[in-house]
């Protein structure tokens, strides 16, 4: 099985390549820019901008693409990371025939931010591509030291019913990543893996 994942130099895409690797998936990662401490025998980087496809340079067939370009910080580029980039990745899959897309959407958040992560879904949803829908909330671990501030009073307010809390509820990353590499290497029939999936 080979995997592509489209931004996958980042936070979750490293927790993704490394549970990958356990199972010796042969995965790529698109982005931009190298992530230097993701070794050669991990995963294959392929240099590119999602909103520049004429120029990605693909030489491989794959059978999944994993979508993991967003934003929740930058609010003037909700439509373009979360939403936009989606239709390019879709773009991409159609001209590579990669026939099965699994997005990286949102349980909660702020509206705007989760009104383009639901845009992006419809727009997965609509693709005729098979496709997975991720809904995680908050997600912390090593590789970003900074996840780790807020979780235990988000935590708490979570068991205490309120709903924003419960609806961007932490989990670690690597427990996603196993959650849905899990997903994958079973061919599960599910369309939406939520934050209750994923615990
Ligand atoms: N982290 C969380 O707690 C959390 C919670 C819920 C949902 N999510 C979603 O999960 C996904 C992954 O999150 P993450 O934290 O791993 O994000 P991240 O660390 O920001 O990684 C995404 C990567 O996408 C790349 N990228 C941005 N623009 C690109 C472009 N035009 N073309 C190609 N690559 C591009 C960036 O690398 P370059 O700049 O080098 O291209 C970036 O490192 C996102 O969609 C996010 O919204 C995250």
């Amino acid at each position: 099985m080979n995997i592509l994942l489209i931004g996958g130099n980042g936070f979750v895409g490293k927790a993704l390549i490394k549970e990958f690797k356990k199972y010796n998936v042969k995965v790529s990662y698109l982005s931009r820019s190298q992530n230097h401490s993701i070794s050669i025998d991990e995963a294959t980087f392929i240099q590119g901008d999602i909103f520049d496809s004429e120029n990605i340079v693909i030489n491989k067939k794959y059978d999944i693409a994993i979508h993991l370009i967003g934003t929740i910080k930058n609010k003037k580029l909700y439509s373009k990371l979360n939403t936009e980039s989606v239709t390019q990745t879709i773009k991409l899959c159609q001209k590579q025939n990669i026939n099965k897309l699994i997005y990286f959407s949102a349980n909660g958040g702020f509206k705007q931010y989760l009104e383009s992560k639901r845009n992006g879904e419809k727009l997965v949803v609509d693709s005729k591509l098979n496709y997975l829908i991720i809904r995680p909330g908050l997600m912390y671990g090593k590789d970003r030291f900074s996840s780790y501030f807020n979780i235990f009073p988000i935590k708490l307010f979570s068991k205490l019913g309120i709903t924003f809390s419960k609806k961007v509820y932490p989990l670690p990353v690597e427990k996603v990543a196993e959650s849905v590499v899990k997903a994958i290497l079973d061919n599960t029939d599910s369309i939406i893996i939520e934050i209750i999936d994923m615990k």
